[in-house]
């Protein structure tokens, strides 16, 4: 149903991405885009990258007069910082020296003897984490879709480091946003932030965990007839895909292990206003690979940054000798970056998800269809 790609390295031009299937008759402007990839500046601990970066998309297809129109819609986003790095990344010819000492939790080493390269560049400038900007760009789009049907997608940091939050389910996203390192504790965000700062000062790296959260979603999306089509699979595979991402669990996920079978599942009631719902989500809003009409609740666990101000030990694929690893300007801490990265990578999945039981080539018809379904759930 979407199909969606992007390209374009770290340092290069420019990111360009496209995202086909998107129905026309949805509202969309360059401000819905933009608004996301302000917020995946976001967060205390982000390098000097964050600040010369202003990410704006421009929308190059797809839409007219602030609508979609069926077809494919293309996005670039110009690298501000591409005219000091126009010789080092040169289409036609240029210079620069190889980066040839391999950073340990990075692709390096992996990726040059995969493409059989003697310089790290070509593989880094892929493998960083700048691809994510077209993730978020495009996922902007598929959650400007779900929020059509009310559905939202909203996120927040729970640890960084050995600093935990004790808050619950997040309730004003202004505020998350609003926190340096999006946590509505104000506390927690204090002690993450003291945190982050004593990290840089070491030479250090931090990581953490993040949940998010969807809500308004109507039960059945998914599938339990096949393994590759179960909803669960392929969240965590989206979310296991960004990069830096170790851990993802739904609802309880791995504290439903220690649970007795009658602690664990979430009890069925009904009634006329509610329908059919649960008085307790310990299974984060899906069973058997679809959704159950409560909210989906994704936590997230990120490793620390590998690029580190201390650089671990290494060997230089050129000489073989024992050295350490190169060093590039670098996040200290972007777990708040990559909850936002992680809202976009969800909204994808489920707006995928959307579109394979609504159908539709326009909005309008979409609409008919999920109001139909609504309107006649048994
Ligand atoms: C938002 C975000 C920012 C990141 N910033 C950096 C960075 O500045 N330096 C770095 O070495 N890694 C950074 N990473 C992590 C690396 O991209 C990641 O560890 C690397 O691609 C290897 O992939 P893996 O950790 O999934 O194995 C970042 C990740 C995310 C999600």
């Amino acid at each position: 149903m979407l199909k969606y790609m992007s390209a374009g390295e770290s340092h290069g031009q420019a990111l360009v991405s496209i995202i086909e299937g998107i129905p026309s008759g949805l509202s969309l402007t360059h401000a819905d885009i933009n608004a996301e990839l302000a917020r995946r500046k976001l967060g205390f601990g982000r390098g000097a990258r964050m600040k010369i970066e202003n990410d704006k998309a421009k929308i190059l297809s797809g839409v007219r007069f602030g609508y979609t129109i069926g077809s494919p819609v293309s996005l670039l986003i110009e690298n501000k910082d591409w005219p000091n790095w126009q010789e080092m990344m040169a289409v036609d010819s240029g210079k620069s020296a190889a980066v040839t000492t391999p950073r340990p939790g990075h692709a390096d080493l992996a990726g040059v003897l995969k493409h059989q390269s003697g310089d790290i560049r070509n593989v880094l400038e892929r493998s960083s984490a700048r691809s994510t900007a077209s993730l978020v760009a495009i996922g902007a789009i598929a959650k400007k879709l779900l929020s059509a049907f009310g559905i939202s997608i909203v996120s927040e940091v729970k640890s960084i480091g050995e600093v935990s939050c004790t808050c619950g389910q997040i309730k004003d996203i202004a505020k998350v946003d609003s926190s340096p390192v999006r946590c509505q504790d104000d506390n927690a965000s204090k002690e993450m932030v003291k945190a982050i700062e004593k990290a840089a000062k070491e030479g250090q790296s931090l990581g953490g965990t993040f949940e998010v959260a969807i809500f308004g979603l109507p039960a059945g999306l998914g599938n339990y007839s096949s393994f590759e089509r179960r909803l669960d699979g392929k969240i965590c595979g989206a979310i296991a895909s960004i990069p830096a991402i170790k851990g993802v669990e739904i609802g309880k996920g791995f504290e439903l292990a220690s649970l007795k079978g009658s602690c664990a599942h979430d009890e069925i009631f009904y009634d006329k206003n509610k329908g059919y719902h649960h008085k307790t989500n310990n299974a984060g809003g899906l069973e058997g690979g679809m959704t159950n009409g409560e909210t989906l609740l994704i936590t997230a666990a990120m490793k620390p940054i590998p690029t580190l101000g201390n650089p671990l030990k290494s060997v230089d694929i050129i000489t073989k000798e024992q050295t350490l690893a190169f060093k590039e300007r670098a996040d200290v801490c972007a777990v708040p970056a990559a909850a936002v990265i992680a809202e976009a990578a969800v909204g994808l999945v489920l707006a995928e998800a959307f579109l394979e039981k609504f159908g539709g080539d326009s909005l309008g018809e979409t609409k008919r269809n999920f109001d139909s379904y609504i309107k006649t759930t048994i």
